[in-house]
């Protein structure tokens, strides 16, 4: 919820579930923005859209139920034709290679989302302004198993990284995901070459999943308080 508006997420969200058609496969992404398209594929659910959700946390399955979008899995299907998803940050640059790569799991729920946005046919993000950025810097998030949290941190130290086991706001100790695992987020300053840096941390034993994204996003809707720009990848 840090940066952009409500009203600029909304508009993002709303943009997005626009794209929904009778009789799509959703993945339904997690967090703060795609929270306003889910709320409204539930509103033309009520209004007779038949559509099959499949949720990429318990966050977003909380609210399907509760905006009534019947759920499925990805076992159940043979496609997913569209994903929706937010994202922490998002390479705005035509001319970088990295344009369209992404930073998520700001939510803890990377692996899923990767999982199920890699999985459809289009996969859609919805962003506001102050996700933007020339390249990546933020922190990128690793899903690890628990009792790999040490060895794991030692080996992002080696590449150059600093990582912290992120803790949980409102109890003693860690935060754990909807799999069972820890997260460690990890500084490595501006990232040149997401790609590449995506490969070394895919090969490191006990992480299960990381936060970059790249060549996944097929659009972009980026809101503002009173328009949406789009970006095509
Ligand atoms: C969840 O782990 C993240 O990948 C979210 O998709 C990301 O944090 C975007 O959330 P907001 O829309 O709330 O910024």
């Amino acid at each position: 919820t840090e940066g952009g508006t409500d009203a600029a997420k909304r508009r993002a969200g709303e943009r997005a579930a626009e794209e929904v058609e009778g009789g799509d496969v959703v993945g339904l992404g997690t967090g703060s923005t795609t929270a306003y398209a889910i709320e409204a594929i539930g509103e033309a659910v009520a209004n007779g859209l038949e559509v099959q959700g499949i949720p990429t946390s318990f966050q977003s399955r909380q609210l399907a139920l509760e905006v009534g979008i019947p759920l499925t899995t990805l076992e159940a299907v043979d496609t997913v034709d569209l994903a929706i998803d937010g994202a922490d940050q998002v390479v705005d640059d035509p001319d970088s290679s990295a344009h369209g790569a992404l930073i998520k799991g700001g939510g803890a729920a990377h692996t899923r989302e990767k999982l199920v946005d890699a999985a459809a046919e289009r996969f859609v993000v919805v962003a506001d302004p102050s996700k933007l950025a020339d390249r990546l810097e933020r922190s990128v998030p690793l899903e690890v198993l628990p009792d790999a949290h040490t060895v794991v941190a030692d080996r992002i130290r080696d590449l150059g990284g600093e990582p912290t086991l992120r803790e949980a706001a409102n109890k003693d100790g860690p935060v754990v995901t909807d799999n069972g695992n820890l997260v460690l987020d990890c500084e490595f300053g501006p990232i040149d070459d997401p790609d590449e840096l995506a490969a070394v941390l895919s090969s490191v034993p006990g992480v299960v999943e990381h936060g970059l994204f790249v060549d996944l996003a097929d659009v972009t809707y980026v809101g503002t308080d009173d328009n949406v720009a789009i970006r095509e990848y």
